[in-house]
């Protein structure tokens, strides 16, 4: 059971301190969120992912949970949370939290306990080694700052203990087996975690580090993934609309053995993702498909797509996006004209799209310092480019209390330049996205076959009675083919047109045709 509502979902991923400040210390905040939300229903986008926003100190900007059932203070209170669910269902809008399962951060109470040397309740919640002087083998842990006598892992930064759900394959004494009682208490709480926001109308999670439960597991995660199909049996049963997606980059294993509706296409170094937008950190520069003149091959991401696509169809969602909170926003590289053509191209596809917060007006990619466990990541996390009034409509505050630094550029991006503006990223994305909602056969699940994929453009692809078709050299191309008989340009962007059985693709163009 898939919910329905996921076929014609486009997601928005919200940073929740760098979306909309509404009390003017700096930070976002949910009142901010709530603030934005006809701005997010006018883009077309019918749900929302907001990026952890639980009880924090912030050592992973969040993903380091203090506690799993309090809004961070300085975000506002869970009435605030589940007003804001509220005031979005009223709007269309579906909201995803995110839920980070494999670890806490090293403040939560469950960590405390478990680090004191009496036993008690929460002993086995964390991977303890049984000796201070013993280490976790080619494992990240620490020693030596606890009461506790042991070495207890890491799932990430060095404030992040790593949650306990047990071993597959065990040579220590202290590894619990996957069915041992504390493993299963820890999934347990997590399932509980999860029920709390349900029941107070949250449509579902986004999983964070969703391969990462239990340790030593196989090659295709089997252990982790017998984990998501229980919790997926409780949300058939109880939460039948709920949707979930993981991170994971790995859908054959995500949503076929651990049963998610949808898993994020994440960007890889050499995967078929990254080749379309950062293909720059690969030797001989850069080729990135979207990237003009760069000479991109389509093929490198169809390779590597196409499998994961035929494998998952059927039971769930390969889910692309414009960027995310980790990852270098595409205009570090790419022009607000190669951007058009990479989003039309995300509308388009089979899955499900998400648009990271200002892809859509193309904020830059900032050369910012690090701020709470960024460090790269950092540039991508910047607020949020409203308009041209006090630090650009995202805090009435103080220009140095903003959570970070926005774009000092005279000529930095913003929603209001570009709503005014039909030929600007923010409409094109608009019409997009109504493009999207207004065709079944672009949808989710609807088909998906590659008519011309070669080393030199167009690519031409079909969905359903559509045809679609992406030029993004600085050449013109044209592709004919019995299929246009009778067909008009229904999409176009740069000036593509269908004459006489021909598309004619001006250069960086793109077009969707179809029947009148
Ligand atoms: C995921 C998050 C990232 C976080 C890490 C640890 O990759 O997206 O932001 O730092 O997990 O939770
Ligand atoms: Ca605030």
């Amino acid at each position: 059971m898939t919910p329905e509502w996921l076929i014609d979902a486009v997601f928005y991923e919200i940073y929740p301190q760098s979306f909309q400040d509404s009390n003017g210390d700096g930070i976002g905040d949910l009142q901010g969120i709530i603030d934005r939300l006809d701005y997010v229903r006018d883009l077309g986008c019918n749900a929302l992912w907001i990026n952890p926003c639980f009880d924090s100190p912030f050592r992973d900007a969040g993903y380091d949970v203090r506690d799993y059932k309090q809004v961070a203070p300085r975000y506002g209170t869970n009435r605030d949370l589940c007003r804001l669910f509220d005031e979005a269902h009223a709007r269309g809008i579906r909201v995803l939290l995110d839920l980070v399962p494999g670890h806490t951060s090293d403040e939560h109470p469950w960590f405390r306990e478990s680090a004191k040397q009496e036993e008690n309740e929460y002993s086995g919640r964390y991977i303890w080694t049984d000796h201070a002087f013993e280490g976790i083998e080619g494992r990240p842990y620490i020693s030596g700052m606890t009461e506790r006598a042991g070495a207890y892992m890491l799932n990430f930064f060095a404030s992040q203990p790593a949650l306990n759900y047990g071993w597959l394959h065990r040579n220590r004494p202290w590894m619990s087996a996957v069915d041992s009682p504390e493993a299963l208490a820890t999934r347990e709480a997590m399932k509980d975690v999860m029920r709390f926001w349900l029941d107070q109308g949250c449509d579902g999670f986004r999983v964070d580090m969703a391969d990462s439960l239990v340790k030593n597991d196989d090659e295709s995660k089997s252990a982790t993934s017998a984990i998501w199909r229980d919790v997926r049996r409780m949300l058939d049963e109880d939460y039948p609309e709920a949707a979930m997606v993981s991170e994971w980059s790995n859908p054959a294993s995500a949503i076929n053995q651990a049963g998610f509706h949808m898993d994020f296409y994440l960007d890889h170094h050499y995967n078929g993702y990254n080749t379309l937008l950062r293909d720059y950190e690969t030797e001989g520069g850069d080729h990135s498909y979207f990237r003009s003149g760069s000479g991109g091959d389509i093929r490198r991401f169809l390779q590597d797509y196409l499998p994961k696509y035929e494998q998952t169809k059927g039971n769930g969602y390969i889910s692309m996006f414009t960027c995310n909170h980790d990852t270098p926003r595409p205009a570090r590289t790419l022009s607000a004209d190669e951007l058009k053509l990479a989003y039309a191209f995300l509308m388009t596809m089979p899955g499900v799209p998400f648009v990271y917060y200002g892809d859509e007006i193309g904020m830059r990619y900032l050369k910012v310092r690090t701020k709470e466990g960024g460090y790269a990541r950092t540039g991508s996390r910047t607020p949020m480019q409203w308009d041209r009034s006090r630090n650009m409509g995202f805090s009435e505050g103080p220009k140095e209390r903003l959570y970070l630094p926005q774009d000092p550029a005279p000529d930095a991006p913003c929603v209001a330049d570009q709503a005014n503006d039909e030929n600007s990223l923010y409409s094109e994305v608009r019409r997009l996205i109504a493009l999207r909602h207004a065709h079944e056969v672009l949808q989710a699940d609807a088909d998906f076959e590659v008519l011309r994929a070669e080393a030199v453009p167009p690519f031409v692809y079909r969905r359903g009675d559509l045809i679609l078709a992406i030029n993004p050299s600085p050449e013109a191309a044209e592709w004919s083919s019995d299929l246009l008989e009778g067909r008009y340009v229904m999409h176009a962007i740069n000036g593509a047109v269908a004459i006489n059985g021909q598309l004619r693709l001006p250069p960086r163009s793109f077009a969707a045709a179809g029947y009148r």
